[in-house]
């Protein structure tokens, strides 16, 4: 069983992240960190705590970082609605967000068990770059380092860029150029996990989950005009997939620069497949097939305990 911590901006599909890594028995979900990005902060925090109450969740909710480090910040509620979980209604969260900030939370919890604990990122990157540079020890401490962020051919908020990266660029150089691997799953790889009626179908008997929060959060997601054709892509669960099963995705080692002022390409991560100095794996090909089952299997547990 792999030990994690997810940092993150609930969020439709972050929401899901959440609800795999919590059904899944391969995981064991030490700490959710909070940071602004799809919604405001005060947003992605509550949800993170409905959420954890929700699938029944023990672990502490922390919260972090509500503006990026340098730029103004950035959101998408046309994508996951005004509060960040599209129709859903959960119940108001009835536990205690933990008293440590976000950053706080994951250096004491990569640094308990140096070696141990994967560290999963499916928000903009400023608690992580936060946290490298309070405690550059976490680049060492953490087992392994996952992000969805980024892509290597188009992006979605611009033709350059991608949302995560660009609602906090520095950030996101930071954390490039920590010294550990990071792990990017990006656009190329999420836009081959595409959420449509037929995959729904694998989801169609899963009760409360099901009824609650799948569709409520999936039906309004799939409305915006970039998903209405091929359906919507669940992005930040193929950080968490990638985590649970790595032969679910094939990585590429590559450097990745993040341009953080361009003209037009601010946000943009500029991979080169063919550099020496290599500071990230980047994610290519999806076997979505297996990653659907894979879904389906982990929300039911979720949706039976
Ligand atoms: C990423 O941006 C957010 O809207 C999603 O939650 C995902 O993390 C996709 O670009
Ligand atoms: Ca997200």
């Amino acid at each position: 069983v792999k030990k994690v911590l997810i940092d993150c901006d609930p969020g439709i599909d972050d929401a899901l992240a959440l609800a795999l890594a919590h059904g899944s028995p391969e995981l064991d979900v030490l700490g959710v960190t909070t940071v602004g990005g799809n919604v405001e902060l005060a947003h992605t925090t509550d949800n993170a705590l409905r959420l954890r109450d929700f699938l029944g969740m023990t672990a502490p909710v922390a919260r972090g970082a509500g503006q990026p480090l340098v730029t103004e910040p950035i959101n998408a509620p046309a994508v996951h609605g005004v509060a960040g979980l599209g129709e859903a209604q959960l119940a108001a969260a009835r536990t205690e967000l933990d008293p440590r900030h976000a950053v706080q939370l994951i250096i004491d919890t990569l640094g308990a068990a140096p070696g141990e604990v994967s560290l999963v990122a499916t928000g903009p990157l400023t608690n992580i770059a936060l946290a490298v540079r309070t405690e550059p020890r976490i680049t060492e401490w953490a087992a392994d380092f996952t992000i969805m962020g980024g892509s290597y051919t188009r992006g979605n908020r611009t033709p350059a860029a991608e949302f995560n990266v660009l609602a906090d660029p520095d950030a996101a150089a930071v954390v490039f150029e920590a010294g550990w691997t990071t792990t990017m799953v990006g656009l190329d790889l999420t836009h081959q996990a595409r959420a449509t009626a037929e995959v729904r179908e694998r989801f169609a008997d899963l009760g409360r989950l099901e009824a609650e929060l799948l569709t409520p959060c999936l039906d309004f997601y799939g409305r915006h005009r970039s998903y209405r054709e091929l359906g919507p892509a669940i992005h930040d669960a193929c950080a968490v997939a990638h985590l649970i099963d790595p032969s679910l995705i094939t990585t590429v080692p590559a450097r990745v620069d993040v341009e953080t002022r361009g003209r037009f390409t601010t946000g943009m991560t500029v991979t080169d497949f063919d550099a020496a100095d290599l500071n990230a794996a980047v994610a290519t090909e999806l076997d979505a097939d297996r990653f659907w089952a894979l879904l389906a299997d982990s929300f039911r547990r979720a949706s039976d305990g």
